[in-house]
């Protein structure tokens, strides 16, 4: 029920920003990008909105979907762990990093934990090579990460999800 709401709200969130635009014809990547914004990914269903919204066929709002490599079909996770497997940080085992993270979080490389709290991805030099090997949760930045530093790394996050959790059912 929360969730079909929230969901809902999504929608009208979309919507309001479609109806704000003053020029829709040639706004779809705007709207994509704002729609992956407010839903983390872009399912079908989203798509088939979009194209009705802006009328515009759903076979090329699926084109433009599949051609750029930022829009994403699969839901990601509330925290998007990448490891940087750039040459620096390969040099200085991200690839035992990544396995570990794995191990931890019982997933692949490129897929998102069942309870959606994490997605494991890999990514080139983020430039930052003097701190390698490096790991990027969201937007934070952690270098010189060794093995010992992966469960502390997730013990961070899930406490986090448990203080969010806890202060929601005190509201
Ligand atoms: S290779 Fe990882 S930051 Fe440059």
């Amino acid at each position: 029920m929360l969730r079909e709401s929230l969901s809902k709200d999504k929608f009208n969130e979309l919507e309001d920003f479609i109806n704000s635009l003053e020029e829709k014809k040639g706004a779809l990547i705007e709207v994509l990008h704002t729609a992956q914004h407010i839903f983390g990914y872009l399912p079908k269903d989203v798509q088939l909105f979009i194209s009705k919204k802006l009328n515009i066929p759903s076979s090329k709002v699926f084109g433009v979907v599949s051609f750029y490599s930022y829009f994403t079909t699969k839901p990601r996770g509330e925290y998007v762990i990448n490891i940087c497997l750039g040459t620096v940080c390969f040099v200085k085992g991200a690839d035992k990093i990544m396995e570990k993270f794995e191990q931890e979080l019982n997933i692949k490389c490129g897929e998102t934990t069942p309870d959606g709290k994490f997605t494991l991805e890999g990514l080139r030099c983020v430039g930052a090579c003097g701190l390698a090997p490096v790991v990027v949760v969201n937007e934070k930045v952690y270098g010189k990460v060794t093995l010992d530093d992966v469960e502390k790394i997730l013990s961070n996050y899930n406490n986090e999800v448990e203080d969010k959790k806890l202060a929601q059912s005190s509201i």
